[in-house]
Parts: structure tokens; sequence; C-alpha cells
């Protein structure tokens, strides 16, 4: 490596999420902005939920980078990112009624725009799926087929994306400020989604003047904060400057990597950075890949280590486990060192940073998975593997191949250095390193900032 592309290699670092989402990496883009000049958003929209707590204020973000919290930083939206304006604005006038300086806030032109009939389709798709679920099938006489739906935060992230990929019904952030060209392309698009809204068993029907009406303001609102971001990216790379990417919503959620069809629409893993900013996958030196101490997922899909019973539900009050977008009880589960390992594999992690190691403390033993045992592989015997099938159906019939490891009973919310945690917990760490291949650079033990243990 040239000393040129070693500068361009360590300028920018990722944060990505490892599971299903809600591993804490709001609070790790929090703890590393400071040495960061520009922290980007290249995935996702409103469906994710960062929150992070500062001098013990709690900030929830869906939209604006967790950066917003430092000032002087530019917190930019990639192209990447589906925008609904209306959660824009209301985040950034909370942020401001807060005190916080949002000016460093920075919208791509070309992000899509999360259009209301994107919320109403969101919505009557997941419902046409549960009615579909509860009709017989010709090959199952009786029984209901189970749901496909996919339950979604119902953010209208599923629809926008598809406007993107379909082209001619998409809206991007720059028609907000091109309301001519809005007009004329919201005729034909109105025709398209009012004929498939009504077809789906929807009852509002949208006009073009409407849509013009909501959008107008918003865009005169967003106008200052707008910019072509790739080559501002580049500009800022070429200065010498450093980006911080931060993942949204998280791998195994991946369109293409993660738990198809349960998983959300876009590239969730730093293999999302270059499509979703521009910026090429060869400038990204550094990605630390969040883990939360134990398995949560929000909605439906395969869980191989799930915990219905009071080990669940007792890490969920512990743990706080309710969506941060939705308010949803998440479910809860033992590790999965097998999803896990998959998901940093996919990520090209540098390094982890094991969240949440607090809440587990309390339990007498503590379960990890570190294989699976492929029920239904059709041979005699069953195949134990430790790969991820990301399929669903698959993952659907595997099960979890455990080991076991003494639990810890101590209090370590106030624990500063790795040396000074329990044998057990060290243990537990030591665990999960061997398990993904790639060691332990953060361990957060509590919310705060400052609850963070450091090994740089
Ligand atoms: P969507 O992204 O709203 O379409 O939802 C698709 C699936 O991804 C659902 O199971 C959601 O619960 C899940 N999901 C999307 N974003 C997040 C997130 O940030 N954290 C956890 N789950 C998420």
């Amino acid at each position: 490596m040239t000393n040129e592309s070693q500068h361009h290699a360590s300028a920018c670092t990722a944060v990505v999420g490892l599971q299903w989402g809600d591993e804490g990496k709001g609070k790790i883009v929090d703890l590393l902005s400071p040495s960061f000049d520009a922290i980007v958003r290249y995935n996702g929209g409103a469906n994710a939920g960062h929150s992070v707590v500062v001098a013990g204020e709690r900030y929830a973000l869906h939209l604006v980078p967790s950066g917003i919290l430092y000032p002087g930083k530019l917190s930019i939206i990639g192209n990447g990112v589906v925008v609904d304006p209306e959660v824009l604005i209301r985040e950034l006038d909370g942020l401001g009624s807060r005190g916080v300086d949002t000016t460093g806030l920075v919208l791509s032109s070309r992000a899509h725009v999360v259009m209301p009939y994107h919320k109403a389709e969101d919505e009557l798709r997941e419902r046409l799926l549960v009615q579909a679920g509860n009709i017989p099938t010709a090959g199952e006489a009786t029984a209901a087929a189970p749901s496909q739906a996919i339950g979604t935060t119902k953010r209208g992230i599923g629809p926008c994306y598809a406007d993107k990929a379909h082209r001619a019904t998409a809206v991007r952030v720059e028609d907000l400020l091109r309301i001519d060209v809005l007009s004329r392309r919201l005729r034909h698009i109105c025709a398209l989604k009012n004929a498939y809204l009504s077809a789906m068993g929807g009852e509002k029907t949208y006009t073009p003047d409407e849509l013009i009406a909501w959008a107008e303001p918003m865009g005169r609102r967003l106008a200052s904060a707008i910019k072509d971001t790739t080559y501002l990216l580049h500009d800022h790379l070429a200065a010498g400057k450093r980006v911080l990417f931060e993942g949204a919503n998280a791998a195994l959620l991946d369109v293409d990597h993660g738990t198809h069809p349960f998983v959300t629409s876009s590239s969730t893993t730093a293999l999302g950075i270059p499509s979703g900013t521009g910026v090429p996958g060869t400038r990204i030196g550094n990605v630390i890949g969040v883990v939360k101490a134990y398995s949560t997922r929000v909605g439906n899909g395969p869980m191989p280590t799930e915990q219905i019973n009071a080990i669940g539900e007792g890490i969920r009050q512990r743990g706080r486990e309710y969506g941060t977008t939705t308010g949803r009880p998440r479910r809860v589960g033992w590790l999965d060192l097998v999803a896990v390992r998959y998901a940093g594999m996919l990520n090209g992690v540098s390094s982890l940073a094991v969240m949440l190691l607090d809440v587990l403390s309390g339990i007498d033993e503590l379960r990890v998975c570190t294989a699976y045992r492929l029920v239904n592989s059709g041979g005699v015997g069953a195949v134990v593997t430790g790969r991820f099938p990301p399929d669903a159906d698959v993952l659907g019939t595997v099960e979890p191949v455990y080991e076991t490891v003494p639990g810890f009973a101590e209090d370590i919310t106030g624990v500063r250095r790795r040396a000074d945690l329990p044998s057990a917990a060290r243990r537990y760490l030591e665990l999960i390193e061997r398990g993904v291949g790639v060691r332990v650079s953060h361990i957060s033990v509590g919310p705060d900032r400052a609850q963070t243990i450091i090994e740089a």
C-alpha cells in the first residue's frame, strides 16, 4: 500500500450493526464523532432509531446522523437514504428546541423522498400479507400458511426503495426544489399510485396539487441543506478530512445478505457505503462491528436463539428492549455467534464493539450459540455447521448448538478497564473474540458516553 492510499484508507471509518439492529451503533458513532469531520448516513430511513445519551439527556434520532450532537461537524444524509421530509424537519426542530445546532446537516439531492402514499402502501401491503396468510392455499387444505408479513416499521421504506427501482414513480430530494418538474411528474405518479392503492383496498387517493402543497414548504425549509453530497465527500477526503459512516438497521436485515424476505430494503452493511454515498470501498480503512451481548430482533422472521421465557423477559426488562422507532417489544435471545461471524465477514470488520454487557449481569449461566444443527439436511443424522444460512426458510429450521459459560453477578456499570471486569465477563468477551475472529475494541457497560471501556 502506498502512503497516499494508506492515508485515504484511514480517513474513513464505518460503524455497522452485526445483528438485527438496535445494537447501540448510535452510542459508538457518538463516541467516535469528535475525531471525524463528517458523519454520514448511507442507507435506510426513519425506520432506524439511534439513541444517544449525553449528560443524562436521551436523544432519539431517526434520520439525522448522530454526529449532529457535536457542533462544527457535517452530518450528511447520503444518496442511499430514503428521506421522509416531515420526520426530518420534526427531528431538526426537536433538536433545535433543545439547543442543538443543526446547521451542519447536509442532505443529498439524490436521496429519495418517502412520500405520504409510501406509508399508506407499506400499511396496506402488510395488512394484505397478514390476511393472505390466513387463507388456506391448495396444498394446505386446512392449515393457514404462516404469515409472510414482514412486520415493517410502516415508515414507507420498502415502497420508497421499490419506486427508486421502478424509476418513473420516484421522487428525489432535488425534486422538492423544482416544483414545476415535480408537478409534471406527480400527474403520472398519482395515476399509478391511486390505481395501485385502491386495488389494494386503500380508501385515500392523492392529487398532484395536494402533494405539491405538502412538498413545497418542506423543500423551502430544507433548501439550504440540499447538496451534491458525492462531490462534497470527495472534496472533503481530498482535503485530508476524516469521514465516519454510520450504518442504519443491521447486517442480518440487509436486502441481499440478510434473512430474506424478512429484511429491510437497503444495503445495510459496509457494502452499501459505496453505492449509498459515492465513496468507493477502497477508501474505507476501518470497520467497527457493533454487537449486543445478546440478540434482539423486531418484526417477523427467524431468530434461532430466541428465548420466549423468563430469561428473554428478564433481559428485555433490564435492557429496556422496546423499539426506539415503533415502541414494539423486541424479541430477545442468546448471543448467536454463527450470525455475528457471518455479519463480521460481510462487513470486513476490523474490531468489535460489545454493547449492553451490563444487562447480562445476574444471570447464573450464559449461553452462546456457536453452531447450527441443520435438522432438514436430508441425510442420516443432523449436520452441524458454523455457517449462517441467510434464507429465512432454512434458518427457520435450524437448531442452535450452545456453549454454556458461567455468568457474573456483579454490577459492572462503573467498570472502566477490561481487566477490572469479573473474570466470567472477561471470558465471555474472549468467547466472542474467538467466535468472530476479531478483537473487541469497545465494551459498553451502560447507556452514558462515559460508561464505555475503550481498548483502541
Ligand atoms: P422496514 O425497514 O420498515 O421495511 O422493516 C423491515 C424489517 O426490518 C422489520 O422487521 C423491521 O422491524 C426491521 N427493521 C428496520 N429497521 C430497523 C432498525 O433500525 N432496528 C431494528 N429493526 C429494524
